[in-house]
């Protein structure tokens, strides 16, 4: 699958700035915790074929991510690794970028790829201040692209009167059970991609009758059936797994053909949230 080109676009002139090509498919490592469990699972992705990697500083592992990414041997230039600046470290300037060098060298990197606000900064008064040191970040060639995660549409459009560049991505839960057509039309509006987070609902519906269903009629797996409806809506997407042979399944999704299931699909809505939802804060 081709990659996107993302770009952060500025808010005076429309221009597209720091433009970027992102794999429209990772893996996400959230919840591997246990020592080795993530820099594994890593691993065995890049050898698999995985390009784009989702961790955040809250995960813990980003030194883990940074030790797999160097024995892979793989060319950093090939590679997309994205991390995100924590909520609770979301408090204004001096913070964020003190934050981003310190993910960097967790990463045991020079610069990242993509640098996400990991969701709307919990004091509205320091959202413009956080923004302004991810702007510095950019710059100052720490990030190559910075985008935000978690924003609903009043958060993106506050981000009109005090953002110098739009992000180039807002990362959101999305899956056929949490499709979320105005939010990822919102998202697309201020030239932001969607990524797909929680693509498979952390694995709560995948086991549910009306997945299985679709599944068998296209001869694949639940969870391709739902990797592939977050790819072919056009979002980046980012499923997590710890176990290789689920790792392959996840990526063979890609192969997978969706045709005639369209109404099936959008009969699964049910606007289910699998974890948090900070969209909705004020
Ligand atoms: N920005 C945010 O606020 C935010 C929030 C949540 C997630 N994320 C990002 O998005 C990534 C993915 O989301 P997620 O981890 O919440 O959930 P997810 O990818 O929807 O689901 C992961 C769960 O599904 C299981 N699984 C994976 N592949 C499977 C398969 N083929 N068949 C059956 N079960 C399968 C995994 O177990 P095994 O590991 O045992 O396979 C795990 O329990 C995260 O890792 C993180 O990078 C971001």
């Amino acid at each position: 699958m081709a990659p996107v080109k993302i770009a952060n676009t500025s808010t005076s002139t429309g221009d597209r700035h720091h433009e970027a090509e992102m794999p429209m498919f990772g893996l996400g490592v959230y919840l591997m915790g246990d020592p080795g469990e993530c820099k594994s699972s890593v691993l065995y992705a890049l050898e698999q074929g995985y390009r784009l990697i989702d961790t955040a500083m809250a995960y813990g592992n980003e030194h883990e991510v940074g030790e797999a990414i160097r024995e892979s041997g793989l060319p950093r230039e090939d590679l997309f690794i994205v991390t995100k600046l924590r909520t609770p470290h979301a408090t204004g300037y001096e913070n964020t970028i003190q934050r981003c060098q310190e993910s960097l060298e967790n990463l045991g990197l020079d610069q990242m790829d993509l640098y996400l606000v990991h969701s709307p900064p919990k004091d509205p008064d320091a959202r413009a201040s956080v923004w302004q040191g991810m702007e510095a970040c950019l710059s100052n060639g720490w990030t190559r692209s910075i985008g935000v995660s978690n924003y609903g549409a009043h958060h993106l459009d506050a981000m009109l009167s005090y953002a110098d560049v739009m992000p180039s991505v807002n990362q959101i839960e999305v899956n056929p059970w949490l499709q979320r057509p105005a939010l990822r039309a919102a998202t697309e509006g201020v030239g932001a991609t969607v990524m797909a987070y929680s693509p498979l609902a952390r694995g709560h519906k995948i086991s549910e009758r009306g997945i299985t269903e679709i599944a068998d009629s296209l001869g694949c797996t639940p969870a391709q059936a739902a990797i592939k409806w977050c790819l072919d809506a056009g979002a980046v997407t980012i499923p997590k797994s710890s176990n290789p042979a689920r790792i392959s399944e996840n990526l063979a999704a890609l192969e997978v053909d969706l045709s005639g299931t369209e109404e099936a699909f959008a009969a699964l809505e049910e606007s289910y949230v699998s974890g948090w939802d900070p969209t909705s804060e004020p």
